[in-house]
């Protein structure tokens, strides 16, 4: 399973790149406004840091656009500033017919904003390269979320989408292990999910110990 890294702040991409390899980047509103940069400028800069790779980055849509012709001129134009990039469109109707459009130009879209396996399936039936369900934002409604990640990779799987499976609004490592289970192809979360994710207090008294019996014997 791939990880994407959910964020515009270019250096915990940096950072994230360097140390874990991440696979990708998601950005979206938000995340372009906690950078501090206008969004131009910004995706051009996390474009530069994947540059000569097939390392993907998700770039949104003005998310008031509404009509097929706003999303397939924004997405023309965002997809033509770098070819790592990946457009992600909110899911309402009109998106699944500006998907095939974009498509046919070789543009791959990111269906955002998905809470059920139909809106997912009428996605992938469009031909999404992503499909993007918001798993943390549905847990904070005390929704279950594991069987929706499995319902979509399943119908994926029936039908033989070529649409990979974007499990986004990750907000723990338990999450990230549900969405392995159920074999979805990637997940995005923060930088400090990651980091809260690959630790654990018992590795680190284990360590603290290890270290208190290495200091007392010898090494040679
Ligand atoms: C995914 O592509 C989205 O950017 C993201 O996961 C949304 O989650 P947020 O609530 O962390 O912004």
């Amino acid at each position: 399973m791939k990880f994407f890294l959910d964020s515009a702040i270019v250096d915990e991409i940096a950072y994230a790149l360097d140390l874990w390899d991440i696979d990708g980047v998601t950005t979206n509103p938000r995340h372009i406004l906690a950078s501090g940069k206008p969004m131009l400028q910004v995706i051009r800069e996390i474009g530069k840091l994947v540059e000569g790779t097939t390392k993907t980055v998700s770039v949104e849509v003005n998310p008031h656009y509404r009509t097929v012709d706003e999303f397939v001129c924004e997405g023309r134009k965002l997809a033509s500033l770098h070819p790592n990039f990946v457009i992600k469109l909110h899911c309402i109707e009109p998106a699944f017919k500006a998907i095939p459009i974009l498509a046919k130009d070789g543009i791959r879209v990111n269906v955002t904003l998905i809470f059920n396996a139909v809106q997912a399936l009428a996605a992938m039936r469009a031909g999404a390269y992503y499909v993007s369900p918001f798993i943390g934002w549905k847990e904070a409604n005390a929704e279950e979320t594991r069987d929706l990640i499995a319902d979509i990779v399943q119908i994926r799987d029936n039908y033989g989408f070529k649409t990979e499976v974007l499990v986004a609004a990750v907000r723990n490592g338990r999450q990230i292990a549900d969405a392995a289970v159920a074999g979805a192809d990637i997940v995005t979360a923060a930088l400090s999910v990651y980091k809260d994710a690959f630790d654990h207090p018992y590795t680190r008294d284990g360590l603290a110990k290890f270290q208190e019996f290495w200091d007392q014997g010898q090494y040679a």
